[in-house]
């Protein structure tokens, strides 16, 4: 196997002051990258902001004799998303990769969440992805390539009591990139998301949020045979694995969870099928309740709106 390089290739990795942004920017750096360096630097409920976090780790790097430039602007502001990728090309001459990694947290209960809470995660996570998405989308389009990579979340694909707002953020991310992908097809874009898991201020501070007994399980889980594997640094393999020319993928989710790196799917049983010249009954939905929830008859998984529609009519075919 090759050594994957990202040698002449320009990246932009938000959030990338802390965390597990800290760790891609690092390792991009590393292999070659020129690298843009988002961090807003505020606290971990997205308040606040300062340049010394993304500068810390722009000063590692070129310590390290790599290339890269500090940004302290918001992604949920869409005039700066749109400076960040203007700098990047200026500075850099082309942009390759997005890695949308920003992130903050408002744990509470579904009824407690505010509305700023629910705005101040929707903004930074789902509308600043798309800010950004949309900010270097015309750079990749011109050159016929670009890899974008999303930063999803267990959270939104399964649920995390306490997370309303940024489960839904998260699940919504899916929902960008599902599009990004299809539309970038023609242009060379690739789209995947990623549901990391690492140890991180962020992680803590859910920690912290779930009170004493649940902290007390979540205390005893760490311990129990993970080794490093919450190190944010486990995350960075996948990620830029995606990121790179290597890697064909697109239109998929992968999940890095203690080590473990697996694809997450939306699946869909085989179901009931009702007759179609008229709807069916309450009582019809009622009687094939068990046929509508098997799974164990096996599943698709469609890539599009209108595949589902063509996998339905396929089915006909199958059933008679
Ligand atoms: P973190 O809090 O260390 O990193 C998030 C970074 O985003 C921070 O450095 C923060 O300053 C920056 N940020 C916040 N708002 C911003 C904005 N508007 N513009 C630019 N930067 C902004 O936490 P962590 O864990 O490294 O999170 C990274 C990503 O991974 C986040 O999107 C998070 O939701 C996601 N994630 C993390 C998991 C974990 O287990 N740590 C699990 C699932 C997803």
């Amino acid at each position: 196997m090759d050594t994957i390089t990202f040698e002449g290739r320009v990246a932009i990795v938000t959030g990338g002051g802390g965390g597990i942004g800290r760790a891609h920017a690092l390792e991009l750096a590393r292999r070659g990258c020129a690298v843009v360096v988002n961090d807003l630097g505020g606290d971990v409920a997205g308040r606040g902001g300062s340049a010394s976090m993304a500068e810390r780790v722009v000063d590692e790097i070129t310590a390290a004799g790599g290339k890269a430039i500090a940004s302290h602007d918001s992604v949920a502001d869409p005039a700066a998303a749109a400076g960040i990728a203007d700098t990047a090309a200026d500075r850099f001459g082309r942009i390759d990769i997005l890695i949308n990694n920003a992130g903050n947290l408002r744990n509470k209960a579904l009824e407690s969440l505010t509305d700023d809470d629910w705005q101040a995660l929707l903004a930074t996570h789902l509308t600043g992805s798309f800010n950004m998405a949309r900010a270097v989308w015309p750079h990749m389009k011109a050159r016929k390539y670009g890899r974008l990579v999303f930063t999803a979340s267990s959270s939104g694909l399964f649920g995390t009591a306490l997370q309303t707002g940024y489960a839904a953020a998260k699940a919504g991310i899916i929902g960008l990139m599902n599009v990004a992908a299809i539309e970038g097809e023609a242009h060379g874009i690739h789209a995947n998301a990623v549901m990391p898991n690492a140890d991180s201020r962020m992680a803590r501070q859910t920690m912290a949020d779930w009170g004493p007994e649940k902290q007390e399980q979540g205390a005893a889980l760490m311990l129990d045979a993970i080794g490093n594997s919450m190190d944010p640094e486990f995350n960075t393999p996948l990620a830029l694995f995606l990121a790179s020319e290597s890697c064909q993928s697109t239109h998929a989710i992968y999940s890095q969870c203690l080590g473990r790196v697996a694809r997450v799917f939306v699946g869909v049983a085989q179901g009931w099928q009702a007759q179609r010249q008229a709807p069916p009954t309450l009582e019809d939905i009622a009687a094939h309740w068990e046929e509508i929830c098997d799974t164990s008859r096996g599943f698709t998984t469609p890539t599009s709106s209108s595949e589902e529609l063509a996998l339905v009519l396929s089915q006909d075919a199958a059933r008679q």
